[in-house]
């Protein structure tokens, strides 16, 4: 084994302290920071481990995890929980302060910088009350937190603050043998100075103007600890939201009106929002809806009552082989085809209420002109490459087949009826060419080998450029980590050409005249569409389009887009030259599944985005349960029982009953009027908690944590129920003065809790949210005071304010109703169904895979390798799922009971460790362990 570092390089102090710490045995080579190591990427990536094997690893902390699991130290959940935090927060801040500090001599803003990680850390170590980060003993996270940190603790020129926890566990470090060698070797003694020739090399660093000051930890496990601990509430924060309540309502920025076409202004946060363009030729299921539109959707709301300048688009996806089959199916023509769908699209969202600024569609002239224009820039730039590619063609249909068309034997196992992409026996990829006996799956007959030419998009010319457009895109903006992961995945094995063409009839004429018979290959032309799509609906399109730093993009997709969204369309962009405005965030949902199965048109498995109306279930409560089980950071599934446990549950008893009751009491008891308010302690411990609750929802909003957010909506209602369940003001109201006056207290602050839920909720359930509003009568202005400037919750609907007519927001679904509709949707396998191909496989990619064989490989593999990294157990989940739902429910109750602490915190204890279980039989890995206490 055999460790390349360089002096002066941060990273490379981290690689050899853990190397020190842990004592592996491994050969160390200092080398030029140009150096290029790792033979087949296009820069130079220190430090690198060379393994026995003969790999590489180049990622920082990879190495030093490696190094400790050789050492028998395995990471545990909260280990690399503290990874994450290193790699993802602290680093990039780390890396800004140095250029700061080294490069422009401004140690005071430097320290400034990292007053919030510090902050987080202390927080944590005081907090945990360990030694180490992870418990007593020193463990790969002490040893990357500890040498990021290094180049400033040790630099006592710098006034970092007092943090006294921090200073001990880093004296702590400095104090053993191994971090002083390591420091002294990768440094020289020199401190921060000694970085400086490293740090000239490097590129600025973005300022981190969309970062948050603070860390969020937003795992589920933590959202859960929100939920599952009592949080103590000082008297300064009671006071302090008392204060915020009783200055009532600011009179912010009106309620925002939209002017259309909506441009980036001056001044303003302008964000663009575009979802994955569904297919033309399918019906979206509810796992397409969610995946998309809908999560869009919800931040779109969120931005915009926070005051934000945001535009939202998107539209149908509509040329490709897809839709040319589909149109033979209907006997319909292309054309006729997309015209269909696009209205059954359009009319779906709009049931969903998808609040689109512009809905359109990829087949259109500004389509072809964008597309043509983006294609010859390529071609200038010389980032078009030509070769011959051997392709099946069927002579009797005329057409050349793309991969799925085709069916034969299998090259590896002789399994008969292997597919041209994959053979679903051995599993392996295969290229159609290489079929035995391979017959046109349409017509049976036996195409024919033909060559073709074909364009190519040298991907491997615009690695460089691409990566260090990552390296700032993903540090500065919120990708999630399986956008991170499977990017990362491709970049791994080095970018191969892309094929840009296709034999194909439907699509964007490709303009070159050796071409000229044939089209862009979809995933080419599709992103494409989202500039298209906006030259639609505004001439100046390019004031969003073409303007990266007036501007902020958010992509919202399913995992299998990933990575057209982070490499190959940026990969276009970037080639073109022409200062477009590439994506910020990506934010990639995992997959829904339908009860324990996958949505499946053709066995009529699931439910379709058209049938959901007809349920008679409204479309906020569909709304509101996709969003709960939104499959974030892990699959999850839909299920009818479920979602009838939720909606009675979370909806009936625990939201509506809260809002409801709220209402009834000032309409019953007070004739209508919220009545006059006297704080008490309980009461401002009340405000102090749902503004808690409101901070947590906003710092998850902003991370677009969507179904973490809602928890905290939900967290809101029950600390309302609870409150009003300890003070019955329906008993106080039969009372003497003072207990009327505490009837009247406890009725006017709830009253305003259930205005504010009616702003938070609005992203998720808009009608619901109107409805509260219009019950309460509550002013217009609620909706964006509560958000803008912050967040606070301030008293909305003072005393005298008379409210309007009360009634329940939701209904029960009932056993019965909920069985006959999971029958419905049931589906039954027909009998004479071909063998169905292994869905884990099935990508974007090879979903649409055309003619062309060979590029596609890379995109099967990297999303193949993607979806069966982790083993399964389906059946062990669902009984757990339902165990996890069973001692959620029981803790609950234990703590409405406000039983012992230590019976809650044991029964926690269980439910934590089911929810590990769950995980792992989920193919995940669990989530890191959430720490008592610790602050958002
Ligand atoms: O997977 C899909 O549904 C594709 N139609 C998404 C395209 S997104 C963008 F590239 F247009
Ligand atoms: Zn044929």
């Amino acid at each position: 084994m055999k460790l390349f570092v360089s002096e002066g390089n941060p990273h490379c102090l981290k690689a050899v302290a853990a190397l020190e710490v842990t004592g592996v045995k491994c050969d160390v080579q200092y080398v030029s920071h140009e150096e290029r190591v790792v033979p087949y990427l296009n820069r130079p990536a220190l430090p690198a481990l060379l393994l026995p094997s003969g790999v590489h690893l180049f990622s920082t902390n990879a190495i030093c995890r490696y190094l400790f699991e050789v050492n028998g130290q395995e990471p545990s959940s909260l280990c690399n929980q503290w990874l994450e935090w290193e790699a993802t927060d602290l680093q990039p801040t780390v890396l800004q302060a140095l250029h700061l500090a080294v490069l422009q001599g401004k140690g005071a803003e430097a320290s400034k910088l990292l007053q919030a990680p510090l902050s987080y850390l202390e927080q944590s170590l005081s907090k945990g009350k360990t030694p180490y980060l992870t418990g007593e003993a020193v463990s790969v996270a002490d040893v990357v937190v500890w040498a990021a940190l290094y180049p400033f603790m040790s630099d006592s020129s710098l006034a970092l603050g007092e943090w006294k926890c921090v200073k001990t566990w880093f004296d702590r470090g400095a104090l053993m043998h191994s971090f002083q060698s390591a420091a002294q070797k990768v440094l020289q003694g020199k401190g921060l100075q000694g970085m400086k020739s490293y740090m000239q090399r490097q590129p600025a660093p973005q300022s981190s103007q969309s970062r948050e000051t603070a860390p969020c930890n937003s795992s589920p496990a933590e959202c859960a600890q929100a939920e599952e601990s009592e949080r103590a509430v000082s008297e300064e924060e009671m006071e302090a939201a008392a204060l915020t309540w009783s200055k009532g309502l600011t009179s912010g920025p009106s309620p925002h009106q939209r002017q259309h076409p909506v441009l980036p202004q001056e001044g303003k946060r302008n964000v663009l929002v575009t979802s994955a363009l569904p297919y033309v030729n399918n019906v979206p299921h509810l796992g397409n809806i969610i995946g998309c539109v809908l999560s869009a959707d919800v931040f779109c709301r969120y931005g915009r009552v926070r005051g934000w300048n945001l535009l939202f688009v998107c539209g149908t996806d509509e040329y490709g082989t897809a839709t040319e089959n589909k149109a033979r199916e209907e006997g319909l023509t292309p054309q006729q085809i997309c015209d269909k769908y696009h209205a059954v699209h359009s009319s779906i969202y709009q049931w969903f209420q998808i609040d689109f600024d512009f809905f359109g569609r990829t087949t259109t002239e500004k389509q072809t002109e964008i597309a043509q224009d983006i294609f010859w820039r390529l071609h200038k730039h010389g980032f078009l490459v030509e070769d011959t590619v051997e392709q099946l063609r069927c002579e009797n249909c005329q057409r050349f087949l793309a991969d799925r068309f085709v069916e034969g034997t299998c090259p590896y196992c002789s399994y008969p009826e292997a597919r041209g992409d994959q053979c679903d026996k051995c599993g392996r990829l295969i290229n159609a060419v290489e079929l035995r006996e391979p017959q046109c799956k349409v017509c049976r007959q036996t195409p024919v080998i033909r060559s073709s030419k074909h364009l190519f998009l040298d991907l491997p010319k615009l690695e460089t450029q691409l990566e260090n457009w990552l390296d700032k895109s993903t540090g500065a903006g919120d990708w999630t980590a399986n956008a991170k992961q499977i990017t990362r995945s491709w970049l791994r094995d080095g970018l191969k050409p892309r094929c840009i063409t296709r034999d194909l009839k439907w699509g964007t004429p490709v303009p070159h005249a050796d071409f000229k018979d044939k089209v862009f290959y979809v995933w080419f032309d599709a992103p494409i569409g989202y500039l298209s799509i906006t030259a639609n609906y505004t001439d100046e399109w390019e004031k969003w389009w073409k303007n990266p730093n007036q501007v902020e993009l958010y992509n919202f997709m399913a995992k299998d887009n990933v990575p057209f969204h982070s490499v190959v369309f940026p990969c276009s962009l970037l080639g073109a030259q022409d200062n477009y405005t590439l994506v910020n965030h990506l934010v990639a949902t995992e997959y829904l599944n339908y009860e324990d199965t996958k949505f499946s048109k053709s066995r009529g498995v699931g439910v379709f985005g058209d049938m959901a109306k007809d349920t008679g279930i409204p479309s906020d409560v569909w709304r509101f349960y996709l969003l709960y089980v939104r499959p974030e950071g892990q699959d999850s599934a839909f299920s009818w029982a479920d979602m009838a446990t939720k909606n009675n549950s979370e909806l009936l008893n625990n939201l509506g009953n809260f809002i409801n009751r709220a209402g009834m009491f000032v309409t019953k008891f007070f004739e209508g009027c919220v009545p006059q308010m006297e704080l008490l302690q309980e009461d401002k411990k009340l405000l102090a908690v749902v503004g808690w609750e409101l901070q947590q929802y906003i710092q998850l909003m902003d991370k677009v944590k969507i179904r973490d957010a809602l928890k905290h909506i939900l967290n809101i209602s029950r600390h309302g129920n609870q409150y009003i369940q300890v003070n019955e003001p329906w008993k106080r109201i039969k009372g003497g003065d003072a207990d009327r006056q505490r009837a009247g207290t406890v009725t006017g602050v709830s009253v305003n809790v259930a205005c504010l839920l009616s702003v938070m909720l609005f992203p998720y359930m808009p009608t619901v949210s109107q409805t509260i509003r219009d019950q309460l009568n509550a002013p217009q202005s609620v909706v964006s005071s509560a958000l803008q400037g912050g967040g606070t919750f301030a008293c909305a609907l003072r005393a005298g304010h008379r409210i309007g007519t009360v009634s329940p927001l939701f209904q029960k679904l009932e056993t019965d109703q909920i069985e006959a509709l999971k029958k419905r949707f049931g589906g039954q396998q027909p009998e004479d169904e071909p063998p169905k191909r292994k869905k884990t496989t099935a990508t974007a990619a090879n979903a649409q895979a055309a003619a062309v064989p060979a590029p596609s490989a890379a995109a099967a593999t990297a999303t193949a390798e993607a979806a069966t990294a982790n083993q399964v157990d389906p059946e062990r989940a669902k009984q757990l799922t339902q165990a996890v739902a069973e001692q959620g429910e029981k803790v609950r109750a234990l703590k409405a009971q406000k039983a012992a602490k230590d019976v809650v915190t044991a029964e926690v204890a269980k439910l934590l460790d089911l929810k590990k279980q769950l995980a792992l039989a989920e193919g995940k890995s669990p989530e890191p362990a959430p720490q008592k206490g610790k602050k958002k």
